[in-house]
């Protein structure tokens, strides 16, 4: 059996972080995974995480299975982040899922068993996990236009043309903030056009809310959101904890739906039901302690005041690359940077450029120039911006 396997293509992301861990240069720097480094270049556990886990220690009296969907306390304490003001408990269904990408992969599979032919639109660019588990379930997909490479803003014209031709019942995957890999986002007007489209052809949106926190706030980050949420009659949500908790490997993350009051019992069973065939019971550790966070006070505003520290730092990052770049380069064709939110920002320099980086500059980012902000620092901005004006240069 074991000799029909053919090898998988690599994940591009996941394979650079092998190729910088193999590069012996001491002055590497690597701006590929995205994963948030403080100005020291690591990865902290977030205060509030910590103290969470040292009560958790003291209070946990037993380690029995949870409820299969997860416990409701952290559906319903996620659902108010997520949906704020507009969290309408009796159209919500959810199971807590290993990280975002389980929710991704559950949300798939429910499209799969609701709906076997709706195809599932992708924005171009997209997080190339998107298209591979996508391909994968054998769900077929289509593209929309999303990023203009001259402005390095979102092609919004090309975005809602292409929208308009999604079938009634397809699927419409949208980044709800921080766009990955681009880092550009729409502006509220221009959610409400998609959203208007979205209606119009009876498409269902699935919101990945993977960056909420770091791009203008917690409640700007999920305005999107909350505006599909509030205007569609069906809606997937897929939030992640993994960034804006500091908790990748605890792998903590949950699947809603949203649709009529009617359906929500047997969404919920069929949410449950995946739960099951795909790992059975949900890891409880990262989202025990999300729960633990958001519903006390003292560890939520130590967790917020936490993640406005990092949203700051990477702003700030922003700002020092795009002067940096604009001085390097004599030009404002960087500026764009400023403009982006979130962790990543895709330079539009050509793939023979960020192969050079990596090979001449020992600079690592993926092979589109998506580079994540949050893995320079005051000392690395330079370095970046002199690299690249010097290869521009040729
Ligand atoms: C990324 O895009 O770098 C992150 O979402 C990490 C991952 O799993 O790819």
């Amino acid at each position: 059996m074991f000799n029909a396997l053919r090898l998988q293509p690599a994940d591009k992301i996941l394979a650079l972080i092998q190729m910088f861990k193999a590069d012996l240069r001491a002055d590497k720097i690597d701006l590929g995974v995205g994963v948030y480094k403080d100005p020291a270049g690591l990865t902290p556990v977030m205060r509030a995480v910590k103290q969470a886990e040292r009560q958790l220690i003291e209070v946990e009296t037993t380690k029995t299975y949870t409820a299969l969907a997860g416990e409701p306390e952290f559906h319903r304490l996620m659902a108010e982040l997520v949906l704020g003001p507009i969290f309408d408990q009796p159209r919500l269904s959810a199971i807590a899922t290993p990280g975002g990408t389980g929710a991704l992969r559950q949300g798939f599979e429910m499209i799969k068993l609701a709906s076997p032919t709706a195809k599932v639109w992708l924005s171009n660019p997209t997080w190339p996990n998107h298209p591979s588990i996508l391909r994968f379930l054998g769900i077929e997909m289509r593209e929309y236009r999303y990023f203009d490479v001259a402005s390095g803003g979102v092609d919004i014209a090309g975005m809602l043309s292409d929208l308009s031709q999604v079938k009634a019942g397809d699927v419409v995957l949208l980044h709800g903030c921080c766009h990955n890999p681009t880092g550009a986002n729409l502006t509220m007007a221009q959610w409400a056009d998609v959203v208007k489209v979205l209606n119009d052809r009876g498409a269902i949106p699935f919101v990945d809310l993977a960056y909420q926190g770091f791009g203008d706030g917690l409640d700007q980050d999920a305005q999107a959101t909350r505006l599909i949420a509030s205007t569609c009659p069906e809606v997937l949500i897929a939030a992640s904890c993994s960034k804006n908790f500091g908790i990748y490997r605890e792998r903590t993350g949950i699947l809603m739906a949203m649709g009529d009051v009617g359906s929500q019992s047997v969404v919920q069973g069929n949410l449950a039901f995946l739960n099951r065939q795909n790992y059975s019971f949900p890891p409880d550790h990262g989202a025990r302690l999300v729960t633990m966070i958001l519903a006390d006070p003292s560890l939520r505003q130590s967790w917020q005041s936490e993640l406005e520290e990092v949203r700051q730092t990477m702003l700030g990052l922003r700002q020092n690359l795009a002067e940096a770049l604009r001085t390097a380069t004599n030009s404002d064709r960087f500026d764009f940077i400023t403009t982006h939110r979130g962790m990543f920002s895709r330079l539009g320099v050509s793939s023979d450029i960020v192969e050079a980086l990596r090979v001449q500059n020992g600079i690592y980012m993926v092979g589109d120039s998506r580079l994540n902000i949050a893995g320079l620092n005051a000392k690395t901005v330079p370095i970046l911006a002199q690299a690249v004006a010097g290869l521009l240069r040729g």
